[in-house]
């Protein structure tokens, strides 16, 4: 018997960088020497007291359902975050907790989108962006922003895309893959687009908003235009500042009736997040930000290690990243030109797997949106990151 998949499953897919992880282990398996470039998750550990604080809630009983907005203690450290950290203010009802920021997002779109509803997505985009609106039978509308604009969003393309049917605009910053982190300035340009638009949403994933370089300002569209709050959905967690990505915690703050709607969303899926992963997240959040430094030092080393081993290698253009954990540098330079074996290099797809033939497994800008692109981590080990910066200058040399 075959099985017919709904017509909503068959327009999302598994993620493309779950396919070049699992084509990395493949050739790890198989002995060949690997390094691997494709992952977002912090290969530093979840920091002690964390997992102390986890050790606890186990032994102390915290090991049944939880509410489904999230456990009240949560509620209120993310509640006191928000305030002193971002310096936004918002009610204990406006604030749900799910597991994993990713469920937050895909959660405000099945509250939200009706069929064909449009969301605007900047490209470059991380991919579960326009999925989670595919799934929830809206339509992504991409916009193009290109090296030339930092892969940032400009209020006039932002004028150019809002018609009628569009229900949200998605901001990433810091971005994942770009590696952009919007200024005051520009953020500002953008609230002056939306207070023209009173119907569309925005979506403010700051998921990265601790892993910033140059010392950069943390930002958000929220601290230059308090007035766009009730039309905002905040979306941050655990996973990366902490290490965290196993534990599943994120957060959402945005309007009542829309943190209320997230809230019946989950009811009906996963109910409240683990019990333990929010007793974790309790801990991180009231815990201090101590082990940060060291981690964001280490982050910003290896971007420098890599844009400086990338950034004269004839064929690549990077655009260095302001913060996040990746370097996202464009490849046109390499179309075109022939390996060593005779097979010619015509898309991104190929330099990944040219890149792969020598050692270093990264992932395509195809994937993000935006070709010809690659996508490399920094969240991997310094002397790995150095490495694989060596095999990419000398895999682009044997290109002829
Ligand atoms: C931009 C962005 N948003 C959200 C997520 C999902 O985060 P979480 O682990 O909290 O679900 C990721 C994870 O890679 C991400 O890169």
């Amino acid at each position: 018997m075959t099985v017919r998949l709904s017509r909503r499953v068959r327009r999302v897919s598994l993620s493309a960088n779950a396919a070049a992880k699992s084509r990395v282990t493949e050739l790890r398996d198989a002995g060949r020497d690997i390094l691997d470039l494709t992952t977002g998750e912090p290969d530093f550990d979840t920091p002690e007291f964390i997992k102390q604080a986890a050790y606890a809630a186990i032994a102390g009983g915290a090991t049944k359902y939880t509410p489904t907005p999230g456990v009240k203690a949560l509620r209120v450290a993310v509640q006191r975050k928000l305030a002193e950290e971002n310096h936004l203010d918002y009610p204990l009802a406006s604030i749900v907790i799910a597991n994993g920021a990713k469920q937050i997002i895909f959660n405000a779109f099945a509250a939200t989108l009706d069929d064909d509803d449009e969301v605007l997505v900047p490209t470059p985009y991380w991919p579960s962006f326009p999925d989670s609106v595919r799934f929830n039978g809206g339509e992504p509308v991409f916009i193009e922003c290109g090296l030339a604009q930092g892969c940032k969003l400009l209020p006039a393309q932002l004028e150019q895309h809002i018609t009628a049917r569009t229900r949200w605009l998605i901001l990433n910053s810091p971005g994942n893959p770009s590696g952009a982190v919007y200024s005051a300035a520009e953020l500002s340009a953008l609230a002056e687009v939306l207070r023209r638009h009173p119907q569309v949403l925005v979506l403010l994933d700051e998921l990265y908003e601790y892993i910033r370089f140059d010392g950069r300002p943390a930002q958000s569209l929220l601290n230059v235009a308090p007035d766009l709050q009730d039309r905002c959905l905040l979306v941050g967690g655990v996973s990366k500042t902490y290490a965290m990505t196993g534990w599943r915690i994120g957060f959402g703050a945005g309007p009542k009736i829309l943190a209320d709607a997230i809230a019946v969303v989950q009811s009906q899926s996963t109910s409240g997040a683990s019990s333990v992963g929010q007793a974790a997240a309790l801990a991180a959040y009231t815990g201090g930000l101590d082990f940060l430094a060291e981690h964001v030092a280490a982050y910003q080393l290896r971007r420098d290690i890599l844009v400086e081993a990338l950034r004269h290698v004839e064929g690549l253009e990077v655009l260095v990243p302001q913060g996040g954990f990746f370097v996202f540098v464009r490849c046109a330079g390499l179309l075109g030109r022939v390996r060593p074996d005779g097979q010619r290099i015509d898309n991104d797809g190929d330099v990944v797997a040219w890149l792969l033939e020598e050692g270093v497994a990264g992932v395509a800008g195809s994937a993000y949106g935006l070709s010809p692109w690659l996508r490399l981590s920094i969240a991997t080990a310094t002397d790995s990151v150095a490495e694989a910066g060596r095999r990419i200058a000398t895999a682009c040399g044997k290109l002829q």
